[in-house]
């Protein structure tokens, strides 16, 4: 096992090119499902995540080819299977998004319940019923959920109770092929949404209501391959951003998408931080101290849950108290009792953290809870005095491509190292 270790205090100067994301490009590997052909993706992110979710397809016979920074092809013309395992499924939930399309292609489709995880239960409950709306027959046998059809798939009308990102990307894949329209109410808006929007439209299936909470998908009988690029990782970049504000000096992120990430440049822009925001890159320095503000976690154009963390490392070190307010996952501060280590002042008041910011964080020995918190770390590592370790660095690297290289480039004293056993 490996581990990261960052010496703390340097500020941070030069490019860092933002990586496709994560979150977009799960579901679109995913929608290659619904029809056989190569299909192209360009900019998809080499990460663990990607690379477990290709395995995944791998097992039921579809072929890729991925060359070294060039675009993935995927075709999944001669498919021999319909089950995605609990071995691969537990390693990560999203593999529910091969659910929709593979019910929708084949007719069934058997996919492992993914359990507990880190960051609270997040029950899979709404893709059940979305599909259920859809004519699907689904029943839980031995931890799968196995979900069948009589011919096709008919449109129907899905409510989402509290509008779910893959919950929607499942109910979006498996209307493409469905007979008739389909009505998706309180949909997610997330941009990675979009992204899966662009993409079953290139594959023939027309979709109303883009960026919206509200959308019709007026299914096809038949879908062509498509070519699209996965769009710039927003998580990615807001991270980045906050490696700046923690660490200090001044440091333009290219290749990203600031429409994006709305919430998040509101927020820094009144922690203090310069922001110079062009088409596809943002300009970031620190030139005084940092003012602590309050957030809440919000479906998108919210504050995303997926920067709750790495804010949270940077209001420990402002001036002042931030209330952090976690409106999505009901467990998600497994990174406080880590960040307390570094000398975080935190305290927990059930969906609430109240930072009181002080003046220096120190380096320690940390433990990566899960990927975002892991994330967090890091953030707090950068502009800690002294030596920050941080262990079981696997969380971070499920969705960061490269980011030790990408950090040490801009200057900071970051390195990989083996664990001693
Ligand atoms: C996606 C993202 C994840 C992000 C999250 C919230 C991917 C691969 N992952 O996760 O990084 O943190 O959105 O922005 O895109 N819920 C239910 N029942 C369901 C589904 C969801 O109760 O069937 C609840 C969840 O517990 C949570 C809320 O709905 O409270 C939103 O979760 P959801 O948007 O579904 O998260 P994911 O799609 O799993």
């Amino acid at each position: 096992m490996e581990r990261i270790v960052i010496e703390g205090g340097r500020g941070l100067r030069g490019d860092i090119q933002i990586s496709g994301a994560k979150n977009a490009a799960l579901p679109l590997i995913a929608a290659t499902l619904l029809t056989p052909g190569w299909h192209t993706l360009h900019n998809v992110p080499n990460l663990r995540d990607t690379r477990t979710i290709m395995a995944l397809l791998e097992a039921m016979g579809v072929r890729w080819e991925w060359a070294p920074d060039g675009p993935l092809r995927i075709n999944s013309e001669h498919l021999v299977g319909n089950e995605a395992s609990y071995d691969l499924v537990k390693t990560m939930r999203a593999s529910i998004l091969v659910l929709g399309p593979l019910v929708a292609r084949l007719g069934c489709a058997r996919v492992s319940l993914p359990g507990g995880c880190a960051i609270g239960a997040r029950p899979i409950d709404f893709h059940l019923r979305g599909l259920a709306r859809l004519g699907c027959t689904i029943a839980l046998n031995d931890g799968y959920v196995d979900a069948k059809i009589d011919g096709r798939l008919r449109g129907g009308t899905v409510y989402f109770d509290i509008p779910s990102v893959t919950g929607t990307e499942n109910i979006l894949m498996a209307a493409s092929l469905a007979k008739g329209d389909t009505v998706i109410k309180n949909a997610a808006r997330e941009p990675e949404i979009g992204n899966l929007v662009d993409m079953l439209t290139l594959m023939g299936c027309g979709i109303e209501g883009r960026g919206t909470d509200t959308l019709v998908v007026h299914g096809v009988r038949e879908l062509r391959p498509a070519e699209i690029a996965i769009i710039p990782d927003r998580i990615e970049t807001g991270t980045y951003l906050m490696a700046v504000g923690a660490a200090g000096g001044e440091v333009v992120l290219r290749n990203c998408n600031p429409k994006h990430l709305p919430a998040l440049l509101e927020k820094l822009h009144a922690v203090g931080l310069d922001i110079e925001v062009g088409e596809t890159s943002i300009r970031v320095a620190r030139r005084g101290p940092l003012r602590n503000v309050d957030i809440t976690t919000m479906p998108f154009p919210g504050f995303p849950t997926d920067l709750q963390a790495q804010f949270m490392a940077l209001m420990s070190m402002g001036n002042g108290l931030a209330v952090i307010h976690e409106n999505i996952f009901e467990n998600r501060f497994m990174h406080v009792a880590e960040l307390r280590r570094l000398g975080a002042e935190i305290h927990i008041d059930g969906h609430s953290a109240i930072v009181t910011g002080v003046e220096r964080l120190r380096g320690a020995q940390v433990m990566a809870t899960d990927l975002r918190a892991s994330a967090s770390l890091v953030v707090a590592g950068l502009a800690a005095e002294g030596s920050t370790i941080i262990s079981r660095i696997y969380h971070l690297e499920r969705g960061y491509a490269n980011l030790v290289e990408k950090l040490a480039k801009v200057g900071a004293a970051i390195r990989k190292e083996k664990e001693p056993s």
